[in-house]
């Protein structure tokens, strides 16, 4: 029985699918909490893979890092949808076209996408993460950003008005409407499905060298696994 499930041709291609999974994180916080800074630096540590982020920027709106490079993308009307599909082909190996979003524009450019190959670790990033338990479940491992929100707004309005072209009064109207309001109903909330918490963002050093390390940890045992199941169906061949 056992020769023939291994000479079955679904058993050691469905082994093989599964084992070369990329290791997919999930890093969700309140907005500039640091989440962005936080996956520059596990990017950083992590030079010697290959790495994707997708930055989730609102519901719709993703942004795409591939390794330094930052390209901005949205995924339309049925955002959940499609960023499920996107992260369970990313997830499963495949390559995905991606479209391109312009912060400053507040525009969608859809004839321009950006095709993504596969990785070994995926990010995904962003306010609203863990909100769809279909997402969450692909994610190998769930971190929230938690920074104080005086220390968050002040740098809110420091970012958009530097970086992305807004002035102030704008800012604190948005902040005050749907940023902070959405935090308290639905970012905060979701802070119960982390595997980690990172206290300070991107200042934590100790909490991303320790995540780095678990990523890494990861990552080898796939390839001892790879390994492994090499060994263990030579020797079963040789049994037979
Ligand atoms: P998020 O991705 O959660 O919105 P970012 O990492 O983009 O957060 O950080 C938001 C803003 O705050 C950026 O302009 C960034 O440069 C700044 N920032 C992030 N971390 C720190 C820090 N530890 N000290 C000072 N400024 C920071
Ligand atoms: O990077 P951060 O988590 O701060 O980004 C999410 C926030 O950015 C959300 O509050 C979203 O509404 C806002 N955003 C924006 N303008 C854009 C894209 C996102 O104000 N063009």
């Amino acid at each position: 029985a056992e020769a023939s499930l291994l000479r079955s041709p679904e058993c050691p291609a469905a082994d093989v699918v599964s084992l070369k999974q990329p290791f997919f994180i999930g890093v969700c916080g309140g907005t500039a909490s640091g989440k962005t800074t936080v996956c520059d630096r596990i990017i950083q540590q992590l030079h010697d893979q290959r790495v994707v982020l997708v930055n989730q920027v609102k519901k719709m709106y993703f942004i795409l890092f591939l390794s330094s490079t930052r390209i901005a993308l949205s995924i339309d009307a049925f955002d959940t949808e499609q960023l499920l599909e996107c992260m369970k082909k990313l997830k499963s190996g495949y390559s995905v076209n991606v479209p391109i979003y312009d912060f400053k524009k507040h525009q969608r450019c859809p004839e321009n996408f950006r095709k993504v190959n596969a990785s070994d670790v995926i990010i995904l990033e962003g306010i609203l993460v863990f909100h769809d338990s279909r997402v969450r479940d692909l994610m190998n491992m769930k971190i929230f950003v938690d920074t104080d929100p005086d220390i968050r707004l002040a740098r809110r309005i420091k970012r958009d008005t530097i970086e992305r072209g807004r002035d102030v009064n704008s800012v604190l109207e948005q902040y005050g409407k749907f940023v902070k309001p959405s935090f308290d109903d639905f970012i905060l909330p979701s802070k119960k499905y982390a595997d980690v918490i990172i206290p300070r963002g991107g200042d934590n050093i100790v909490a991303i060298d320790l995540i780095v390390q678990h990523i890494r940890t990861k990552l080898g045992q796939h390839d001892l696994c790879k390994i492994y199941s090499n060994v263990f169906v030579i020797q079963s061949t040789f049994q037979i």
